[in-house]
């Protein structure tokens, strides 16, 4: 998709124009009162005559309009003024965008007054816009050979129409920043859409290195051989039941400038395939545990987005990748490992391997003296009891880093939910002969994942991010089809955009 931001007098002529219209307002503002008055009242007629009532992600398109006014117009519901919210304008373009794929449409036109709030600045709007027409229109469909629904056709531009020439440059900068991050959310759920027959271990290295050519990034990629001369048996204990090698991926982004701070680490899981392991799953749905590497595709993006936005802080991405298959050699519930921090972790159930492959993670991270470090995994399926596909969990030692992960998370509608690490929490993890178990039962599993962790994350500031309920969506979205969400790209980036206004 490409974005054009224009100051020229719209002609719209092969265009559609998008006009957001609120519901049950009194009357009509920004790009669709302009219109309506160069109509003579048709969409305040619409909307009187009860044709369009405006709720939110309605939409309704106008053919034909008047020749000299535009080719198309399709108007948005953007909901209740009072409700409104930059997730709900966004959710609203994506609709919109759709919308116009749906007719055929290969341009889209947005006024820059699509919508006007006092609450939400220009720039702000700006980015809602892009990323929604952006991430609305994803889909995935390299694998079709028949039927491909024609992405030939699909709209490949949009015009954004401003008002004003003295914004034209910081519009576009910031039309340039918002469709950056939208790739990097597209690019991680087609490494989550892959299936893992080819999104393997050594696939996710050798994208890594072809994103560090291209991107001015380090890539140091550490194979079995390497992990083993480290210690890092949690890691490897993995991969050992497969025939893919394991790989432990390390993308390092520096800046040109400030190079001295201390780097964040972001951790992302990358279980390319999760069968369970020896503690098989049952086979209904296990097709979607191709999507248990959805954390390491997170990082892999938010790392390609630092390098894209120039970001001005160090940081240093892990993906641990391997696969969970049972086999003649692979791990067994009851098995001792020693990890690289010299911790014994009693194997409970071979399933709970996403933390094992985090551990290793979180101890080779102290390396690099990090400022913080926030790991991101498709963890647990008791997180998904306890916050369905709503919301992250989120947990953490730090109170400061735990709060600006919240306002990203507010900034982005990527929406987070603490739960509590408790010491009290520690006491299921206890081990009879090791120092510590894998699993801990069925109660506060999400939490005693993150106390797992925690117990390897040291005196660091540290967050985690469970996403198992986040990262594939079983029903269409506004924002996303069925399949890969990319979640956690949007939130990760705002977190690291928010950093120098903090020490580190
Ligand atoms: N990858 C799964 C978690 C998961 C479940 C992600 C559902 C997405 C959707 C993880 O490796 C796992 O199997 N966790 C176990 C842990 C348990 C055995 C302690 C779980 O949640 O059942
Ligand atoms: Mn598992
Ligand atoms: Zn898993």
């Amino acid at each position: 998709m490409k974005f054009n931001v224009t100051i020229n007098q719209p002609h719209y002529r092969d265009e559609t124009l998008l006009l957001g219209i609120f519901e049950n307002a009194p009357s009509l503002s920004g790009a669709a009162a302009r219109f309506d008055a160069l109509t003579n009242g048709l969409i305040s007629s619409l909307v009187r005559n009860g044709e369009f009532s405006a709720k939110l992600n309605q939409t309704l398109p106008l053919i034909p309009v008047p020749q000299e006014i535009a080719c198309r117009v399709l108007l948005v519901g953007l909901g209740k003024e009072q409700e409104f919210s930059l997730h709900r304008l966004r959710s609203a373009c994506a609709t919109g965008a759709r919308s116009v794929r749906d007719h055929a449409g290969r341009r889209i036109a947005l006024p820059c007054d699509f919508t006007v709030h006092p609450a939400c600045p220009l720039p702000n709007r700006i980015r809602a816009y892009v990323e929604g027409v952006q991430l609305g229109l994803y889909r995935f469909q390299q694998f079709k050979t028949k039927n491909k629904v024609s992405s030939p056709n699909d709209p490949d531009q949009c015009t954004i129409y401003l008002s004003d020439a003295h914004l034209h440059r910081q519009i576009r900068d910031e039309v340039k920043k918002a469709s950056t991050i939208a790739d990097a959310v597209c690019l991680a759920r087609d490494l989550v859409n892959l299936p893992s027959n080819v999104a393997t271990p050594s696939f996710l290295a050798a994208q890594a290195r072809s994103l560090a050519k291209t991107s001015g990034i380090r890539c140091k990629v550490l194979d079995a051989k390497n992990a083993q001369q480290l210690g890092m048996h949690a890691f490897l204990s993995v991969a050992r039941g497969s025939d893919e090698p394991p790989q432990f991926i390390v993308l390092e982004y520096r800046p040109r400038t400030k190079k001295h701070l201390k780097p964040v680490v972001l951790i992302g899981k990358a279980v390319t395939f999760d069968s369970g392991g020896i503690s098989l799953k049952p086979a209904k749905d296990m097709d979607e545990m191709k999507n248990d590497m959805a954390g390491g595709a997170a990082v892999f993006a938010v790392i390609q987005a630092c390098a894209h936005l120039a970001l001005p802080i160090p940081v240093v991405g892990f993906i641990p990748a391997a696969e969970n298959l049972p086999s003649g050699h692979a791990l067994k519930p009851g098995d001792i490992i020693t990890t690289m921090s010299g911790t014994t972790v009693e194997i409970i159930t071979t399933d709970a391997e996403g933390r094992l492959l985090l551990a290793d993670a979180l101890t080779y991270a102290q390396r690099y003296k990090p400022a913080a470090i926030i790991d991101i995994a498709t963890l647990t399926g008791a997180c998904v009891i306890a916050l369905g596909n709503e919301a992250a969990g989120l947990m953490g030692t730090d109170d400061r880093l735990l709060r600006m992960i919240m306002s990203a998370a507010d900034a982005t509608g990527e929406r987070v939910w603490e739960l509590p690490l408790w010491a009290e929490y520690d006491e299921l993890l206890k081990s009879d002969v090791a120092d510590i178990k894998n699993a801990g039962g069925r109660p506060a599993g999400a939490i005693t994942a993150g106390c797992f962790l925690k117990h390897f994350a040291g005196a660091t500031a540290w967050a985690h991010l469970d996403i198992a309920g986040t990262a594939w969506t079983k029903k269409s979205l506004p924002l996303a089809p069925k399949g890969a969400t990319g979640a956690g790209v949007r939130l990760l980036i705002s977190v690291l955009e928010r950093w120098n206004q903090c020490d580190s």
